[in-house]
């Protein structure tokens, strides 16, 4: 049925009736009656295998992303045998299967459309770990609003976002997904992401569902290769891992995915302590769980099932209600329930939940709402969304190191190189996972921008040098030769996209290939080289702190990413990005973040028997939080309230921020505490609190902060959360290095 023809049924059904329908089932939906008295009324005209059918996701023809086990999806959908699609979007083709379900299946019941919608859809933003570099919860909420906007105008109600996995193992690639290694910081911006995608009326036709993913702890695999198990104790994950997950759950996230990995011994996915227990007892989640693709079935492999039919058992039990591209609910849960070993009851409670989604979503209303024509000729890659990605990926840029304050650059130059396997790629900058974003035509390099920015005034040359990663040096002497001409270099290094995301872990993470060497002999021409660093995680980049002068790191920024570059190189905006992940200086230094215990040997130069490498310092080469300006920041005045308080009190911290260079400029200012006698042992440092500020040169602020008992409290030896009376330091400074600190006591 055409769209016209349907809103035509709706119409005439609305006047006979008094209210809208999907159509054949003779149910009505109706804004009279609650979702639950619908619902009911649905799911009693239901057989169990067009329950089942609710419970099942299938992959439509684009971007599969995992081992699909793919059955001709349109012939499932038609036989009720499907609930949910991912990988399909485009209005005509979210149509086409949308009028399979309903059109076909006995009781028209419509399909959600799932895609990974992480930092972008069309307009493609920072990677998100790039974007936690801002430190702007708004910021990161509206890029997830307006990725809610292309999403829907294209017909895609759910996005699987955001991934909230804590990563403190720059090896696994999808620290890229993330908001890195921080568990305060991180509820933070789980919370920010989801409020963006979901706004406050997911009726709306253009917010979408959020996902929290992976749950549990898939950020922790052993020795950072993906899908590798997760072990580690009930501590660390409640202090540490769980508090993002719990953070989207409290900002009302309306499904989660299982995680891939086996966490102390149970699988994510066949886990109900993780699901039953945890996310819907404890945390009152009340959306819907699916699983991670094929997820399902891998509890073969795991080893903790005989076959996809006890994988099914397990997974349905552990409280898992969509089985993702698995094709095991539809062939198995029947039987098991003939066989008692799944309860009606417990497929009434999971088809509950996904039918409530769709309700809330308003698709029984107008299955056809999410997405148009028009919208996608008016919503999509916008000037105000690229206005926006602009602005996002330049916030996002950490600026590592401005020896002799070489950025920024004038433009008043009359030569500039630009050189690198990244400085004229546009395949690469929009990262990985980047939705339906174009790689061929619409990112715009480094070159584009800088042209954009100088134009015709400077002598602009342009030099490949080499391949991201290869042995051949045969593009050398060309750019060599251009540097030596050039006043000035911008040399573009870094990874490829596909060096981090899903399955593309590394175990060494150097700037890949002969481009460091490249770097060597372009320094040696021209000392005036800045180096733009382009990758999706934190890299081991000693040799270049020591040789280059200048050293920006742009992750991979986006649609807009030259032109972001070009506003940060040429100072039309002055960094403040800072970073959420620790950078070591050496894979040996991993895991490596800036919030651990003390130790009973805590390092000390003049004693060998403490804590330290023979062969590397225990220091990481830029800190959490670590990121520089144009302009200096200075801290003075940190001060306390009261010296000492009670459970019950807020403590107000205070600080006089001054900006003591010579740009205005936006500075993070970070606060940490440190509890220094616990009845178990307390990190060195914690987040707890941050100010982004702008101040004129020149300009003092006086920030306060404030720290409630919550900011004090830990899972306490006998695992209760809560926090222990004694004393405190409080460090307030621009990084996590900071030792700028003042005490209190808590009675
Ligand atoms: C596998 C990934 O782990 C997950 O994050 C993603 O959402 C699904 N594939 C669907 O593409």
């Amino acid at each position: 049925m055409n769209r016209i023809k349907y809103l035509l049924l709706s119409l005439s059904l609305l006047v006979i009736f008094g209210c809208q329908n999907t159509k054949k089932s003779n149910q009505t939906y109706s804004d009279n009656n609650t979702f639950d008295v619908q619902i009911k009324a649905l799911m009693s005209k239901m057989t169990l295998e067009e329950k089942i059918g609710q419970l099942n996701m299938l992959s439509g023809d684009w971007s599969v992303t995992g081992p699909s086990i793919r059955s001709n999806f349109a012939k499932e959908i038609k036989e009720g045998h499907v609930g949910a699609m991912l990988n399909s979007y485009t209005v005509s083709y979210t149509r086409k299967l949308m009028e399979l379900a309903v059109d076909s299946t006995r009781l028209g019941i419509p399909l959600l459309f799932g895609y990974d919608v992480i930092h972008g859809m069309r307009t493609i933003f920072p990677i998100p770990l790039g974007e936690s570099s801002s430190w702007d919860l708004k910021l990161m909420e509206k890029a997830a609003r307006i990725a809610a906007i292309e999403a829907s105008a294209e017909g895609i109600q759910w996005t699987f976002a955001p991934m909230v996995d804590i990563t403190r193992d720059p090896r696994w690639g999808r620290v890229m997904e993330g908001a890195g290694e921080d568990p305060w910081y991180g509820s933070l911006v789980a919370k920010a992401r989801v409020k963006g995608f979901q706004g406050n009326n997911l009726s709306n036709d253009s917010t979408i569902i959020a996902t929290v993913k992976h749950g549990v702890a898939y950020g922790a695999p052993i020795a950072g290769r993906d899908y590798n198990t997760v072990d580690m104790s009930k501590r660390t994950l409640l202090g540490v891992y769980l508090p993002p997950y719990h953070a989207a759950v409290e900002a009302g996230v309306a499904t989660a995915m299982t995680a891939f990995n086996d966490l102390n011994g149970t699988p994510s996915t066949a886990n109900g302590w993780i699901w039953n227990d945890l996310y819907r007892t404890q945390w009152g989640f009340k959306g819907f769980v699916v699983s991670d693709y094929t997820a399902i079935n891998e509890l073969v492999a795991h080893g903790v099932a005989k076959n996809i039919f006890d994988a099914d058992v397990l997974a349905f039990n552990a409280g898992v209600d969509m089985d993702m591209m698995g094709m095991g609910y539809v062939s198995n849960l029947k039987k098991a329930v003939e066989k008692g070993l799944v309860s009606k009851k417990e497929i009434d409670k999971a088809v509950y939940r996904i039918l409530k989604t769709k309700f809330e979503l308003g698709l029984f209303k107008n299955p056809y709402k999410y997405g148009s024509e028009e919208r996608e000729k008016n919503d999509l890659l916008t000037p105000q969304h690229l206005a926006f990605a602009r602005k996002d990926a330049r916030e996002s840029m950490v600026l590592l190191k401005n020896d002799h304050r070489l950025l920024p650059l004038s433009k008043n130059i009359s030569s500039i190189a630009v050189i690198g396997p990244l400085a004229n790629d546009k395949y690469d900058m929009i990262g990985a996972w980047s939705a339906a974003g174009d790689r061929y035509k619409k990112p715009v390099t480094l070159l584009e921008g800088v042209k954009n920015k100088l134009g015709g005034k400077v002598k602009i040359m342009y030099a490949k040098g080499t391949e991201i990663n290869t042995k051949s040096t045969k593009g050398f002497a060309a750019a060599v030769q251009l540097a030596k001409k050039a006043d000035v270099v911008l040399l573009a290094i870094g990874e490829s996209a596909d060096m981090s995301g899903e399955a593309s872990s590394r175990a060494n993470i150097n700037v890949p290939g002969n481009q460091l060497a490249l770097a060597d002999a372009i320094l040696k021409a021209n000392k005036n080289t800045v180096i733009i660093l382009m990758n999706g995680r934190p890299l081991t980049i000693p040799h270049l702190d020591k040789v280059a002068p200048a050293i920006l790191e742009t992750w991979f920024a986006g649609t807009e990413a030259g032109n972001a570059i070009a506003d940060v190189v040429f100072g039309d905006y002055n960094p403040s990005g800072k970073l959420t992940m620790t950078f070591p200086r050496c894979v040996g230094q991993i895991p490596i973040f800036y919030s651990h215990m003390n130790t009973g040997r805590p390092y000390n130069p003049n004693n060998h028997y403490t804590t330290h490498y023979l062969d590397c310092p225990n220091t990481p080469l830029y800190p959490f939080g670590y990121g520089l300006s144009y302009t200096t920041f200075t801290y003075r005045q940190l001060k306390v309230e009261k010296p000492e308080i009670t459970k019950n009190d807020t403590l107000k911290v205070t600080v006089v921020l001054k900006n003591t260079g010579n740009y205005d400029g936006t500075e993070v200012a970070q606060l940490y505490i440190r509890d220094l006698v616990g009845s178990v042992t307390r990190p060195v440092k914690e987040l707890r609190g941050f100010q982004k500020v702008f101040l004129k040169k020149g300009e003092s602020e006086k920030l306060i902060f404030k720290l409630t008992n919550e900011d004090l409290s830990f899972y306490r030896k006998n695992m209760t959360f809560g926090s222990e009376p004694g004393r405190f330091d409080v460090f307030v400074g621009g990084s996590s290095a900071t030792m700028y600190k003042i005490g209190f006591t808590l009675k």
